[in-house]
């Protein structure tokens, strides 16, 4: 059932309120307690079936951890799935024993074991953290919670600081997460694992209570397995003023849609001028409506705008830079007809049989050598091009890089990232100081793309 005839189906669902998000509380230490389970939710509101999920301290989605800008963050998190996990800290510049990539930063936690993260978040801004193994099956059943890290001081007043966590969900005829076809070869070689309902915080067509007359600061993320949203924040009034938790230093008018893909985050600004209903809307295709802002009267005056100090970032050197090529293939009509695995041809045959269907530069998934070595400090520059039919969300570990150019033009805002999108045929050249030791994935965060070969990898010595 696509998501058109499944609205109109069910047409009237109630809309739940959406309460502020609470943010986990401390230890006495200072630490965050996290836990991964199993728990139950209810993805289509009141009269959609309960869901069987995972979930971190059962919540979804799981508890907002906030922390300053450089502070020390403690993280002790226990295990109690049935099977091995882990916990990535997204889009943070984190010290690589901390990324959370199981295999390859640290063993997977196994069931009922924990480990402790502890690390410094160099940078203020809206982040996320999720599970990293087998993300393809555990981030979509729910494991994934918001980070955020707080500027050094408060610059919106209670209330006006709000998170959006966006999430696409499988739902079956009766509302309840659809699980059959997790895995599935067709979603894996075609645009990923595809939803046909959006919550936002959890909830079902909730209301986002908002202040008239005040700056409120939207962090919205999108924490979906492959969904990429088209958002339009001049409809509701709204500005965006950062992208991947890097702020610009002023506000931007965006004209028409701007994409959210898996994995990346937007941050808004706006300043509702009347009460009443304003719908927030995905608009591919025609305009869906997923949630309400529902302004109301607010009698104390407003902070005035502080638009948030941007993060100090190593600036890419590109008179000095090495220049590598990322080419992204295959896929279902991608053409392409053989890849290399371990050093050995497979034929189209072998890569349904192995579940391989991707490729980065002719070559399926995690090899022993990494896609490059660079010495820490020296300047990368990737060109990209996405040569398969679908679009790809590329996320690259460790390290923001700038968006230079796309399709061999100079981009007017070269934005810091840390998740790019290059639709099909698109090319894109990105640059970051690889200043950063250790082992880092490079992969599609459409996560069965990076289970079935878009995942690569590469080090900082
Ligand atoms: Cu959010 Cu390796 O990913
Ligand atoms: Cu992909």
């Amino acid at each position: 059932m696509d998501r058109r005839s499944f609205l109109k189906a069910s047409a009237a669902t109630c809309a739940a309120t959406l309460l502020p998000r609470l943010s986990l509380a401390r230890a006495d230490d200072g630490s965050f307690e996290l836990e991964a389970s199993k728990g139950k939710a209810r993805l289509y509101g009141e009269d959609g079936a309960t869901s069987d999920l995972w979930l971190y301290n059962g919540q979804l989605p799981g508890p907002e951890i906030r922390a300053r800008r450089g502070e020390r963050v403690r993280v002790r998190f226990t295990n109690n799935l049935d099977e091995p996990t882990s916990v990535h800290w997204h889009g943070i510049r984190i010290d690589n024993a901390m990324d959370g990539v199981a295999g390859l930063t640290q063993p997977a936690v196994q069931p009922g074991e924990s480990f402790e993260y502890d690390f410094v978040a160099p940078d203020a801004g809206t982040f996320w953290y999720h599970a990293h193994n087998m993300s393809w099956n555990q981030v979509p059943r729910g494991l994934s919670g918001p980070l955020i890290i707080e500027d050094d001081k408060p610059l919106f007043a209670e209330g006006t600081d709000v998170t959006m966590v966006l999430n696409d969900w499988r739902l079956d005829e009766n509302g309840a997460l659809e699980t059959a076809s997790f895995g599935a070869r067709m979603d894996f070689s075609h645009a990923g694992r595809l939803g046909n309902w959006l919550t936002i915080n959890g909830q079902s067509m909730p209301d986002i209570p908002l202040k008239k007359g005040h700056w409120h600061r939207l962090r919205l993320i999108n924490t979906s397995a492959s969904r990429i949203l088209d958002l339009a924040p001049a409809r509701f009034g709204a500005q965006l003023i950062a992208l991947d938790g890097q702020t610009f230093s002023a506000p931007r008018e965006i004209d028409g849609t701007l994409q959210l893909s898996p994995a990346q985050r937007m941050d808004l600004i706006l300043r509702p001028q009347q009460t009443g209903t304003v719908p927030f809307e995905t608009m591919t295709g025609k305009p869906f409506t997923f949630a309400n802002f529902q302004v109301v009267d607010a009698e104390v005056p407003s902070l005035p705008l502080v638009v948030p100090p941007a993060n100090a970032l190593p600036e890419p050197d590109l008179a000095s830079a090495r220049t590598l090529p990322l080419v992204m293939e295959g896929g279902a009509m991608g053409g392409m007809r053989s890849l290399m695995k371990d050093g050995k041809e497979m034929d189209m045959r072998q890569m349904m049989e192995a579940g391989l269907f991707w490729a980065f530069n002719g070559v399926a998934g995690m090899e022993e050598k990494p896609l490059f070595s660079a010495k820490r400090g020296e300047t990368i520059v990737l060109d990209s091009r996405n040569d398969t039919a679908f679009a790809h969300a590329m996320h690259i570990h460790g390290h923001h890089f700038r968006v230079l150019e796309r399709n061999n033009k100079k981009l007017e805002h070269p934005d810091w990232r840390d998740t790019f999108t290059a639709v099909p045929r698109e090319t894109v050249k990105i640059a970051f100081v690889a200043d950063n030791p250790g082992k880092w994935l490079i992969h599609c965060h459409m996560l069965g793309h990076a289970a079935s070969g878009m995942t690569t990898w590469f080090e900082v010595s």
